[in-house]
């Protein structure tokens, strides 16, 4: 199976918001991201704006020639713009004001009834929905009675174990995660931590259909140029 890669492009917009500015512009990351292999481009337009803004949201809707996935809480306010902008994809997570990045996974579990009217309300506008969940098989059992498409599993932990040399458990739970959510007819993708290095043995898990990668190909930028750090990611996960 061709597997996929999304750049996440929100810390493109978070320089850009540090002195509220008008570059660098997410808008041409987007194109540099799709010249150079990506196969769709990630925002997530938090609550507190403090990267992505509506304005690169609608913009990136005009101009994006593969596909937006929009990273969003399952709130009124987001599903009113998701339903208004009409992105291909959105991703449920979980969205804490103090938090520094998307910390967990989304506690499907514990709220299927209003997520499963979150994904109702989305996918009758015609957006495929993912909800992005730890890699624990009630989790994931959970997202398929909610009705959605896809999910995306958390791999932040595994990518910790990897820094520290003992990723057995941690891959051992995506793996079974993955294995589980394609048995019950879910698709499923994976994000959060992955680098050239970590992702690796990911790639050896046929179920996982597609990569959201922001931080470590941004940050990569910063030194090889964003066209060279997307290609690169973008070669390994293509087999090239
Ligand atoms: N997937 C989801 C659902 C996320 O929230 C994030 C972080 O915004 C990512 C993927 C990308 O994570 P990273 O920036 O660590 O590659």
């Amino acid at each position: 199976m061709h597997k996929k890669l999304g750049v996440n492009i929100d810390h493109v917009a978070t320089v850009r918001q540090a002195r509220r500015g008008t570059s660098p512009d997410p808008v041409t990351a987007a194109g540099i991201a799709e010249m150079n292999g990506a196969d769709g481009i990630t925002v997530h337009l938090r609550e507190d704006r403090r990267h992505i803004q509506d304005r690169d949201l609608a913009v990136l809707k005009q101009v994006v020639k593969t596909r937006i996935n929009l990273e969003m809480a399952a709130t009124k306010e987001m599903v009113g713009i998701a339903t208004d902008i009409l992105p291909f994809s959105s991703t449920l997570v979980p969205e804490k004001r103090e938090e520094i990045t998307t910390e967990g996974g989304l506690d499907v579990l514990g709220q299927r009834e209003a997520i499963h009217g979150t994904v109702s309300r989305l996918q009758e506008a015609g957006i495929l929905v993912s909800l992005f969940i730890d890699p624990d098989l009630a989790q994931v059992r959970a997202a398929k009675h909610t009705g959605a498409d896809a999910v995306e599993i958390h791999t932040g932990e595994y990518c910790n174990a990897f820094q520290g040399g003992r990723t057995e458990k941690q891959f051992g739970k995506i793996r079974s995660a993955a294995a589980y959510g394609r048995n019950i007819g879910l698709r499923v993708f994976a994000g959060h931590g992955l680098d050239l290095r970590n992702i690796v043995p990911i790639l050896s898990l046929p179920e996982i259909e597609e990569f959201n990668i922001g931080h470590s190909i941004i940050a990569r930028a910063v030194f090889v140029g964003l066209g060279q750090a997307v290609r690169e990611m973008a070669d390994l996960i293509h087999g090239r």
